[in-house]
């Protein structure tokens, strides 16, 4: 088992479970099929998960109305994470919502549709790029989520899609409590943040562990898997759980069989020799994911 990390004040297992596959086609809309999306939430709870993460912008409002309607009242231990600072637009689109009132009303969205009085985590989503993270001042709206905190409405604040420049602005504005970056055994830009981030214990949670929109495949994930009798997604969360004690996975899906395979993957040890060829994935692939 790879054991519990804390959260903000809160233990968490480090496998989680990341609810945005549960909305429609393209993170809009309502699912194909709701009964589906709410059982594969309450499977992740019956399994033991108490980190989900999710977003208002997630359908948008889709995803938080299928969590409170499965899971409310929560478990004492659940700990819930959601994002702030984009909003949809009416074709789908992801636009930046960085002034005052925008985040305090996703954070009343939030808290409405999620059905609680207070957020346990807020991660501020910079939106500088649509590719990735880029430099820019969050200084004006981490402020306003600080404030939401002092009045109560938030717990704790994380930070997502930033840089280390970001981070080291933002820590000198609030406790900031996780980092939410694209990374998975492919896409290992942020492999010197993950380090720093541990020896100050922030938590660092992967978004895409598995490639997201498009699953990861490599011949390494592969071979790796027969060799241990496991799945090649199986391996790539595995490895990110050895990769560094402050990773917390929130894979995403929206099947109970794969949600399932995905959280078996705790039990595995890998190897030595398995992080060792793994390393070489990036380097066979490029980062493309
Ligand atoms: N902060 C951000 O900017 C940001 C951005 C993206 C995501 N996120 C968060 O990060 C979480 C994880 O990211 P993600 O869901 O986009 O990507 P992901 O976890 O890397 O991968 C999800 C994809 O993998 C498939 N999948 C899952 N388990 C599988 C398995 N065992 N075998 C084969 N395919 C499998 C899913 O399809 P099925 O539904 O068919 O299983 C889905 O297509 C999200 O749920 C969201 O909460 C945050």
């Amino acid at each position: 088992m790879t054991g519990t990390f804390t959260l903000g004040n809160r233990p968490v297992k480090r496998l989680g479970y990341g609810a945005m596959q549960l909305a429609g086609p393209g993170v809009f809309g309502p699912p194909k099929d709701r009964n589906a999306a709410l059982a594969v939430l309450r499977e992740a709870i019956a399994c033991g998960v108490n980190h989900i993460d999710t977003s208002d912008f997630y359908g948008p409002h889709i995803t938080n109305g299928l969590i409170r309607e499965a899971l409310h009242p929560y478990p004492d231990d659940l700990v819930i994470v959601t994002k702030v600072g984009a909003r949809r637009g009416a074709d789908g689109s992801w636009n930046p919502a960085f002034s005052p009132a925008e985040l305090v009303q996703a954070v009343q969205d939030n808290l409405r549709n999620l059905g609680v009085d207070a957020l346990d985590v807020v991660n501020l989503r910079a939106m500088f790029s649509d590719h990735g993270p880029a430099e820019g001042s969050i200084e004006g709206p981490l402020a306003v989520l600080a404030e939401l905190r002092h009045r109560g409405l938030i717990r704790h604040i994380g930070l997502s899609n930033v840089t280390p420049a970001q981070i080291a602005e933002g820590r000198g504005i609030c406790e900031i409590v996780c980092v939410q970056n694209h990374y998975n055994v492919v896409h290992r830009t942020d492999d010197t943040l993950i380090d720093d981030l541990a020896r100050d214990g922030i938590a660092y949670v992967p978004y895409f562990p598995l490639g997201g929109f498009t699953p990861l495949q490599s011949s390494i994930l592969s071979d790796v898997a027969q060799g241990l009798a496991a799945t090649p997604m199986q391996i790539a969360l595995a490895w990110l759980l050895r990769r560094a004690p402050n990773i917390l996975l929130i894979p995403g899906t929206s099947s109970i069989a794969h949600l399932q395979e995905n959280l078996s993957a705790a039990e595995l040890e890998l190897p030595d020799e398995a992080m060792a060829a793994l390393d070489g994935v990036a380097a066979s692939i490029g980062s493309s994911h």
